[in-house]
């Protein structure tokens, strides 16, 4: 039985390794690609997601949807010094040999539709049976909260990618990226009471890509894909290599889409997360109350948290769907 899902997305190098994940995994059933501002301004997501859809042609095609341009009350800040100015590693760098563009910038309709309507849209249709995968900060998913909760809480589950619990933050000491662009999108999800699954730092930074393992990929895949996944994730292994001096790129957003499709990737624990949006320097912290105190004595949880990944598991499933015949 196939899993309906809309993916919500900041495409983003690692979001496309997701996205390529999703459509090579026949238990996924991709009804829209929703996106919003994160690694890259609103308009470069979407015109992503779309060179991503015209790089694969998945059948059938799935609705592309624009969502937020801005946090809820944040200014929007991106990460384009990891993902390059356009998202996708500078894709404009590479040519063909009569020297036109690898990768033509796609047209994006003026008249796409807005993510909010799309996702209650399909959640009206699809109630009790539709999973959100959220690989970008919580603006679109609370912006349909606030539009209509009780609609939203038909949702089957949703799987965040997002938070730090208990571990160094990536975008500040103590908090991670999706989490921090947009606090107050976070806190309201968390709080919202819709059955979620985070897939936080906590695992995603044990599941990294090599060079030498991108390369064999690549290899092995249709070659426009491997041509792609080398030339989208070079900028990102330079980053990793000037930053944090490992020649490895961390797969978050395959690590969450994973999990949406086989949760026995990694091990969760129910947790009550608060997250931090009043403090100069904490903001965007996932709060666990990790105390070892009687349960009755704390909130009860509000969400499943995977604080545990077989990253072994993981890459062979990862290797696998994108390309059956390497292994
Ligand atoms: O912190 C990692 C997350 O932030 C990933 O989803 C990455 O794509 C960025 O959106
Ligand atoms: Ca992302």
């Amino acid at each position: 039985m196939e899993k309906r899902v809309v993916i919500d997305t900041d495409p983003g190098v690692d979001d496309a390794l997701a996205l390529l994940l999703a459509f090579r995994s026949p238990e996924l059933q991709v009804e829209a690609i929703t996106t919003v501002n994160g690694n890259v301004p609103l308009e470069q997501a979407t015109k992503n997601a779309a060179l991503l859809l015209d790089l694969v042609d998945p059948q059938p095609r799935p609705i592309l949807a624009r969502g937020s341009a801005r946090p809820l009350r944040k200014g929007p800040i991106t990460a384009q010094s990891v993902h390059g100015s356009d998202g996708l590693g500078e894709l404009n760098r590479f040519k063909n040999p009569d020297g036109s563009p690898r990768y033509p910038h796609p047209q994006l309709p003026q008249n796409l539709p807005n993510a909010t309507e799309v996702l209650l849209d399909l959640v009206r249709r699809y109630p009790d049976e539709l999973s959100l995968i959220t690989l970008g900060p919580l603006t679109n998913l609370a912006e349909a909260l606030l539009a209509d909760r009780k609609r939203m809480k038909r949702l089957q589950e949703v799987v965040i990618m997002g938070g730090a619990v208990g571990v160094p933050g990536n975008i500040t000491p103590g908090a991670e990226f999706n989490i921090f662009v947009d606090p107050h999108a976070a806190q309201h999800v968390f709080q919202s009471g819709l059955p979620i699954k985070l897939v936080p730092l906590n695992v995603t930074e044990k599941v990294c890509l090599a060079p030498m393992q991108i390369e064999k990929l690549a290899q092995a895949m249709d070659k426009p894909l491997g041509k792609f996944l080398c030339d989208a994730t070079s900028k990102a292994m330079e980053h990793m290599k000037q930053v944090r001096r490992m020649a490895a790129i961390p797969l978050h957003d395959p690590v969450a889409l994973g999990v949406a499709i086989d949760p026995s990737i990694v091990k969760t624990t129910p947790l009550y997360i608060h997250v931090e949006t009043q403090g100069d320097i904490t903001e965007g912290m996932t709060l666990a109350d990790l105390r070892p105190i009687r349960d009755d004595l704390k909130k009860p949880p509000n969400m499943h948290v995977a604080l545990e990944v077989d990253a072994e598991q993981f890459l062979g499933f990862f290797q696998d769907r994108l390309c059956p015949r390497l292994w």
